[in-house]
């Protein structure tokens, strides 16, 4: 079963949250839906659509003031939680040991972390990014897990920007990224594409090989265009 994820990053309201659970609470999904949304916005129920945070602290618990620690995230009923996502590698100075620390409180917690790895134009042109990839996937994952984690492949060049890299691009990372993860033990582990989706390319960049489902920025903030990627992917 596939994976739709959508990342609402700062944006939305409970008043549209719920609006949107309720229209796909009215649908049959084929695949796992699920809405990573504003710390704010957790503890909304649903039959079709599992929640999700954007981030969570490093730290187990203690004066870290405005932090949100895994144990919090669980007890506000997230079940996923982005982790290094180029925002955050960007904004926030986040390297691959924190990503791997916050990885790690999730796994504690019962939370199933999204890993984001990608690189930026800069490295792409310089040719890096097969070993910037490969960097990201075995420092960012923590060690000696077996337990449930997902990796997000999602180029930084192409986020919000409207463009998608080739298909042939697509399936050369997510090649990279099974081989790394095979290499490291952990065969099976699901690997999303995120980065400009939409309902018009969703469905040839799921039948790319390796790619496992979707992580959906802009497209995932309004039910018109949220639902038709839901109902694309199979
Ligand atoms: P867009 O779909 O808006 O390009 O965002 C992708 C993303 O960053 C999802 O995490």
């Amino acid at each position: 079963m596939k994976f739709v994820v959508g990342n609402w990053k700062m944006n939305g309201s409970r008043e549209i949250l719920r609006e949107m659970i309720r229209q796909i609470d009215g649908l049959r999904p084929e695949n796992r839906v699920v809405l990573c949304v504003p710390f704010t916005l957790l503890g909304e129920k649903s039959t079709n659509i599992a929640f999700g945070a954007q981030d969570v602290s490093s730290h187990e618990r203690g004066a870290y003031t405005g932090e949100v620690s895994a144990t919090m995230l669980s007890e506000a009923g997230a079940k996923y939680v982005i982790v290094g996502h180029s925002e955050r590698r960007m904004y926030h100075d986040e390297t691959n040991d924190i990503v791997r620390e916050k990885a790690m409180r999730a796994l504690e917690s019962g939370i199933t972390p999204i890993i984001c790895v990608g690189e930026t134009m800069d490295e792409k042109r310089a040719g890096k990014t097969i070993d910037v990839i490969t960097s990201m996937v075995r420092e960012s994952l923590p060690t000696n897990v077996r337990d449930d984690i997902i990796i997000a492949y999602e180029p930084r060049w192409a986020i919000g920007a409207g463009i998608t890299p080739t298909a042939d691009e697509i399936a050369g990372a997510h090649r990279v990224i099974a081989d790394t993860l095979s290499y490291m033990g952990l065969d099976g582990t699901p690997i999303l594409y995120g980065a400009s989706v939409n309902a018009a390319n969703v469905g040839d960049i799921v039948a790319i090989r390796n790619v496992d489902g979707v992580l959906v920025g802009g497209a995932s903030l309004k039910p018109e265009e949220f639902i038709p990627i839901i109902q694309s992917v199979k």
